[in-house]
């Protein structure tokens, strides 16, 4: 008994885990285990051997138990041990910061414009910022010495002299509107088409109102039987849709341009008084668009038949909305990159307008 003892006391001392320990347990004092064994030989004893040899086995069978049950806790507080010198966390950390960037109020509402178009049957159409000067010029029925171009303050590219003739090709221009995408759409998908082009544009021009690079708006609608009336309902729908309200007031001015005719423009009412900007009161109007029918010179420039299709242009500015419906007063501050600006007045990436989830905060 006294070897018993020693041998699994000392096995339980250097059991490495709760496996081993169980193993060691099935052993010694399971039902078939050593201890059992011996308790069965008691049967053979005198009974004044059994009560001597009865006490002492099961008090060794206690013992053992008791150095397993306790090797066992022994065990589990080494694990617990060895997790918490592993698994930890510094708390002292800084947190994370919350959200940084924001999206430009140019971009929001070009994305509120597209919405209000989209949903009108318009897609979006697209064409490069430097521009040649027949896309720009010629096409739009802006020949080379006509007058319309200087009015556009026109930002002119090196000419590349590298390719043969160079020097007599006409240089091409950052574009001064976004009018150019007119010709490319149709001649990528001829008629009947109804676009959007939404883009930067440039123009030698600074104050408040006017920055060198702004945003242009087109909008393109060919068809059969497409008439100045389709274009004014067309725009009001659209002023109405992005400002939210009905009190607006719009002003079509008779104007022209070389691409549409008749043509008009399209002013705003507002007021600037105590240097805020207001919408539908006040005695300011603002320019907010040229527009007109296309002239049958620009749709034969892009490949579709004047004798059977017709339609209406605009071309909105997209910055002086945006001023206008987020009470913007400089324009200039869109583009001078100043955080305390952008987190002002920038939009959430998650305020994505749509027409029925609404257009803006
Ligand atoms: N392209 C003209 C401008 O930038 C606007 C316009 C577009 C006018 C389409 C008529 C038709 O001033």
């Amino acid at each position: 008994m006294d070897e018993l003892r020693t041998k699994y006391l000392d096995a339980i001392g250097g059991a490495a885990d709760e496996a081993a320990l169980e193993d060691i347990r099935v052993q010694a004092v399971g039902k078939k285990g050593e201890v059992a064994l011996k308790m069965r030989e008691l049967g053979k004893m005198t009974p004044e051997e059994r009560q001597v040899a009865g006490p002492k086995l099961n008090a060794l069978k206690d013992e053992i138990n008791s150095a397993i049950a306790a090797k066992k806790s022994g065990l589990a507080d080494a694990a617990l041990d060895e997790r918490l010198r592993t698994e930890w966390l510094d708390v002292t950390l800084p947190g994370r910061p919350a959200r940084q960037g924001s999206i430009h109020p140019i971009s929001q509402v070009t994305e509120e414009i597209s919405a209000i178009f989209g949903d009108m049957g318009f897609s979006v159409a697209e064409g490069p910022q430097v521009e040649s000067d027949w896309y720009n010029f010629d096409a739009l029925n802006i020949p080379p010495h006509h007058p319309a171009r200087q009015e556009f303050d026109t930002f002119y590219m090196h000419r590349d002299t590298t390719i043969e003739g160079g020097d007599n090709r006409p240089p091409h221009v950052l574009r001064t509107h976004t009018s150019p995408v007119q010709i490319r759409a149709m001649e990528k998908t001829g008629a009947p088409i109804r676009v959007i082009a939404p883009g930067r544009v440039y123009r030698s021009d600074y104050d408040q109102t006017h920055t060198p690079m702004f945003h242009q708006v087109e909008g393109l609608a060919i068809d059969k039987d497409i008439s100045m009336a389709n274009l004014k309902w067309t725009l009001e729908e659209f002023v109405r849709a992005f400002f939210e309200i009905d009190e607006i007031e719009l002003r079509f001015r008779a104007s022209h341009f070389p691409f549409t005719e008749p043509s008009a423009e399209v002013d705003i009412r507002c007021s600037w008084a105590g240097g805020t900007l207001k919408l539908g009161e006040g005695d300011d109007w603002m320019e907010i668009l040229g527009s007109g029918m296309v002239h049958p010179k620009v749709l034969q420039s892009a490949g579709v038949d004047p004798d059977e299709w017709q339609g209406f242009a605009f071309g909105l500015g997209i910055d002086r909305l945006a001023m206008l419906k987020y009470g913007i007063p400089d324009l200039r501050a869109f583009f001078d990159s100043d955080l305390r600006w952008l987190r002002h007045y920038g939009f959430s990436s998650l305020d994505v307008p749509t027409m029925r989830g609404g257009l803006s905060r």
